[in-house]
């Protein structure tokens, strides 16, 4: 009887669990991927390790195994370790860098890329890896933020450099191309130094100091707002950020299909570096290409994907083909699909394990939706919550600051509720900040949170978590505005935006009208190829739809929303423009009560500037 019992409840308990956790598994897989990460931290950290020991090491394993598909080139591991050493014989020769240095890499993806990275590494040197579409002030900015004495750069970037070749010069900055010679005077060529450079094996004694907590890399804030910033990225991070694509579970037969920038940390570190961590095969593209993207994948074999930002709607938005669903991509990872786009992109492309992230470059909290639930950017579990303290706490979007208590401390939202997500900093979860900006490292600094004296880094993004442990992008603070007393959220009215038939990209951002508080809406639209704007019935939809403080008062049509390099949307310029037609050439219509959307004239700004019409 006994035995009959215990038996029953065994075979219903699993029953049970399921039922009150249908994710059970999946969490319990998490759990053990967790640990298992845990423990091989340890070890690395006890007996330093770094990426490129990894890669030696899978170099060693499988030499003649495909490590980087290039346009029509294909190089093997030990290929890539060859070219690699040529690179660092050079460097080390001709550039005289040794440990501890820092180089600047100023380059497109192509192969020379990763080898001039691993050769750096080969040499105990630093990266910081400079976002090639970076021009003048902004390009001398960040390369005076690292501190470095050597600039590489791409052979097709030598106009740009050679606009800022004299403040480098003044600065006694030693600049190579990677070109086979060059003519200009203090640009030294550096692909003939290389093609003449031996490819023995270097010294492990050369980075004999480099340790766990020794800098690897610059990765540069995309900036959407003012210069970027340099995040500072040691080796423990470096290696965190690398394991993504075990928990997104990328097996060692898989194909990775890399054309996001090798400058910025989804295409360099979760890419690449999750590649070697991995040791598989890397197709690298130069550029996203919507309309390349399928045939690469089926050229390729390619099974993994990286997405970021509009990504995913990019290729959502090229026009539908029969063999949609033949290519043998099964997982894809990523950070910014929304639910909408998600769910199209399984219908259309089949069934791929869409593993969304969260979590910012410099920043010392993240999630992963490991169970693929649509719209969610991650899944709270213990193990996580344990290794490192996060809160989302109540956040005053007019006064752009936390609430406080009497105390004078910030006060947690219960489940359900949008708050701000706070890091705790501390041993585990430390903050590197930002390199030569103490300013605005402090800036992400939150003191004295909970308790007196504690520290957790902002992460400015506002999230709600659901009573299931799923968490949700809500807004990046900045990216809600508030118009006659109300919050207006510019990913909810994007989104509305975007069910109307012409609209193909919807960027949504509030603008100052002199005489009136807060920002009114506005939006900057590209319209679907061959359609014109029909301002009756994007007025009746957005009647049907928003209340009327969240409807864009103002509408500017593009003929291509603008991104960062990173596919980010660029709002703080074209607040700054704002709705006055003689800033832009863009056609700009304006809502009139009752009517609907009507061309803007110049006329009609000056009465609203002059607060004769009041909105
Ligand atoms: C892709 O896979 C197919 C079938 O498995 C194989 O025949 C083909 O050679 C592969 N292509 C590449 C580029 O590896």
């Amino acid at each position: 009887m006994i035995a009959y019992i215990l038996f029953t409840v065994l075979a219903v308990l699993p029953l049970i669990l399921y039922m009150r956790n249908p994710y059970i598994l999946k969490d319990l897989i998490y759990a053990i991927t967790a640990v298992k990460i845990g423990i091989r931290m340890g070890k690395i950290k006890t007996h330093f390790y770094s990426l490129l020991d990894c890669f030696l090491h899978k170099v060693e394993k499988h030499p003649h195994k495909k490590f980087l598909i290039f346009e029509e080139s294909c190089y093997t591991y030990s290929q890539a370790d060859k070219e690699s050493n040529k690179v660092a014989r050079a460097l080390a020769t001709h550039a005289s860098l040794k440990e501890g240095d820092t180089a600047a890499l100023f380059l497109g993806n192509e192969p020379l890329y990763v080898w001039t990275w691993l050769a750096l590494s080969k040499l105990g040197c630093t990266a910081a890896l400079l976002n090639y579409n970076i021009r003048s002030k902004s390009l001398l900015h960040c390369f005076s933020c690292c501190d470095a004495k050597v600039l590489i750069c791409g052979a097709d970037l030598q106009g740009a450099v050679e606009e800022v070749l004299p403040s480098l010069k003044q600065q006694g900055i030693r600049v190579f191309i990677l070109s086979e010679h060059c003519d200009v005077d203090g640009i030294e060529s550096l692909l003939d130094k290389i093609k003449q450079a031996s490819d023995q094996p270097l010294s492990p004694q050369l980075r004999a100091n480099v340790n766990i907590k020794s800098l690897a890399l610059y990765i540069y804030t995309s900036g959407t707002t003012g210069l970027p910033k340099a995040a500072v990225i040691n080796h423990e991070r470096l290696w965190m950020a690398s394991f993504l694509q075990a928990i997104a579970g990328v097996r060692s037969d898989d194909i990775i299909y890399i054309h996001l920038p090798l400058y910025h940390t989804a295409g360099f570190v979760m890419g690449l570096c999750g590649a070697i961590e991995k040791g598989i095969t890397v197709v690298l593209r130069r550029k996203f290409s919507a309309s390349n993207f399928w045939n690469d994948c089926r050229k390729y074999n390619i099974t993994v994907i990286q997405y970021i930002g509009e990504i995913m709607r990019y290729l959502c938005n090229t026009p539908k083909k029969d063999n949609d669903k033949d290519h043998k991509v099964r997982v894809a990872m990523g950070n910014g699909i929304r639910g909408d786009t998600w769910t199209e992109f399984l219908e259309r492309f089949g069934n791929i394990r869409i593993c969304e992230c969260y979590g910012a470059t410099e920043g010392n909290v993240g999630f992963v939706n490991y169970v693929g639930k649509v719209g969610a950017i991650g899944r709270e579990h213990i193990l996580h919550k344990t290794m490192c303290p996060y809160a989302l706490i109540r956040y005053d979007t007019e006064k752009e600051e936390p609430v406080r208590d009497s105390r004078g401390f910030c006060i947690e939202v219960p489940k359900g509720e949008t708050g701000l997500l706070v890091g705790k900093i501390g041993v585990k979860a430390p903050f590197s900040g930002y390199a030569k900006n103490k300013q605005q490292t402090e800036k992400k600094k939150l003191k004295d949170v909970f308790e007196k004296g504690d520290i957790y880094f902002n992460s400015g993004d506002l999230l709600r978590i659901d009573h299931d442990g799923f968490v949700y992008f809500q807004d990046r603070i900045g990216d809600t505005f508030r118009w006659k007393g109300e919050n207006v959220a510019t990913t909810e009215v994007a989104d509305h935006l975007l069910m109307v038939d012409f609209v193909e990209e919807a960027n949504v951002y509030g603008v100052k009208v002199p005489g009136h508080e807060g920002r009114i809406g506005m939006a900057a639209l590209k319209l679907k190829e061959n359609m014109d704007f029909d301002g009756k019935a994007a007025y009746q939809h957005v009647k049907n739809t928003m209340p009327s403080y969240a409807r864009p008062r103002f509408i500017r049509i593009q003929d291509a929303v603008a991104v960062t390099g990173t596919f980010k949307q660029l709002k703080m310029k074209l607040a700054e423009e704002g709705f006055d037609p003689a800033a832009t050439s863009d056609p700009l219509f304006y809502l009139e009560d009752n009517k609907g959307y009507t061309p803007m004239t110049q006329e009609l700004f000056n009465s609203i500037r002059d607060g004769t019409l009041r909105l």
